[in-house]
């Protein structure tokens, strides 16, 4: 074996200020056979359409081979840009082909987001909790994060009002609003039309871009649907990312941007640079299961299951946790999130909780400068019904006994 080399001689000063995510080590512990996880955010395998995909994956191969393997535009196939462009018709945003960007997976979509706008020291906000996924990407290219609390209706807009204030006296430069207005990751919580409106006027008050993640807002299960904050946009401020991973595959690792010139132009070439093009296969076959009504149908099929899961995580959280513990009650997603009470640390819980099985993600990884120790992200989605029901059930006893020691 050769020597291994003086590694951190070569690392870029923003490589050297990356860490592994403390998460990513909790969560590998969490992956033995015999504990009921609530931990993780992955979509429950039994949805995945395999047969159907089997069947567009020949079609692909048969009718457009020469095509589907080849490199494809940066932008992305534009059929496919064509019917994404026509969905978001739902959610009250107009646009076309033109304003879509094809992207792998959302996370790349946040990636090319902080390489675009974020310099060393600027400054992003983000809600207190918010997706770690994001808040990596942020840190990788060296931003400072403001955080604005939510409560059940999402962000706090007098709050994110606030800091945007207090931001500018300091002469602080902030780029951008990151948001997850439906069905929020990790606290399940949705934005209210009145605060979405807020958000766009106060983003034009302060002269911010905002950045719509919504890799959820299809997977509702009661309640009606709401515009998006891009639905509310006059400038071409918002940049809007949808995904196919949780309502189709997110192996397939296929996304979108909605943005506006002189916006998408900068970010196509940043992504010329990334990646060239993202999968032209998939994108092929993401349109076709798009195309022929399936997605739908099988969107359907997803709330089918989901919402019966969600509905046993709540009567159990109902039936079995401390009354002073609060949690949400997401109409869509795939998290609750439990507040408990003060002095229960769920940092210090989490060995205990391993010890009876049951696994969770610790809330504090959620908040970007500390906080939320008393906090968990319970994902409804992957394990069985009974395993739900269950898991609460040893986890209430873990609570119990902490909060009587
Ligand atoms: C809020 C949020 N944004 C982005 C992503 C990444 O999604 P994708 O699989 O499209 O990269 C996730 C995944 O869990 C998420 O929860």
């Amino acid at each position: 074996m050769p020597m291994a080399v003086d590694a951190e001689n070569f690392y870029s000063e923003r490589a050297k200020k990356m860490r592994a995510s403390e998460i990513r080590e909790l969560l590998k512990l969490t992956q033995e056979k015999d504990i009921i996880s609530f931990a993780g955010g992955l979509p429950n395998p039994l949805t995945f359409p395999v047969e159907e995909l089997k069947e567009i994956t020949r079609k692909v191969l048969e009718e457009h081979g020469s095509m589907a393997l080849q490199y494809g535009t940066t932008e992305g196939y534009i059929k496919f840009r064509e019917a994404i462009a026509a969905r978001m018709k739902r959610w009250g945003v107009n646009c076309t082909a033109e304003n879509v960007i094809i992207t792998g997976g959302s996370q790349e979509a946040l990636d090319l987001i902080s390489k675009v706008f974020l310099d060393p020291g600027d400054y992003v906000i983000v809600g207190a909790p918010s997706y770690l996924g994001g808040l990596n990407a942020f840190r990788a290219f060296e931003a400072n994060m403001i955080t604005v609390p939510l409560d059940e209706n999402g962000m706090r807009m007098d709050l994110l009002e606030e800091k945007l204030k207090e931001a500018r006296k300091k002469g602080l430069r902030v780029k951008f609003i990151y948001t997850i207005p439906t069905f929020q990751n990790p606290a399940g919580v949705t934005l209210n039309e009145e605060r979405r409106r807020c958000m766009i006027d106060l983003a034009e008050e302060y002269d911010v871009l905002v950045v719509e993640d919504n890799p959820y807002g299809e997977l509702r299960y009661e309640g009606d649907d709401v515009n998006a904050v891009k639905a509310y946009d006059n400038d071409g401020r918002v940049i809007y990312l949808g995904t196919f991973s949780k309502i189709l595959a997110p192996g397939l690792r296929m996304a979108f941007m909605i943005a506006d010139d002189p916006l998408y132009r900068k970010i196509i070439i940043a992504k010329q640079s990334e990646d060239l093009c993202t999968a032209t296969f998939n994108q092929y076959v993401a349109y076709e299961f798009m195309k022929n009504g399936l997605l739908d149908k099988h969107i359907q099929s997803i709330i089918k299951m989901y919402s019966v899961k969600r509905r046993i995580m709540l009567d159990s959280l109902d039936e079995y946790f401390p009354k002073d513990a609060w949690w949400s009650r997401p109409k869509g997603g795939m998290f609750c999130w439990a507040v408990l009470p003060e002095k229960v640390n769920t940092v210090k819980i989490f060995p205990k909780a391993l010890k009876k099985k049951v696994a969770y993600i610790v809330g504090s990884a959620f908040f970007a400068n500390g906080g939320g120790e008393n906090t968990m992200r319970l994902n409804f989605t992957h394990p069985t019904d009974e395993l739900i029901v269950e898991g609460v059930k040893r986890l209430s006893e873990v609570i119990k006994e902490e909060l009587k020691g």
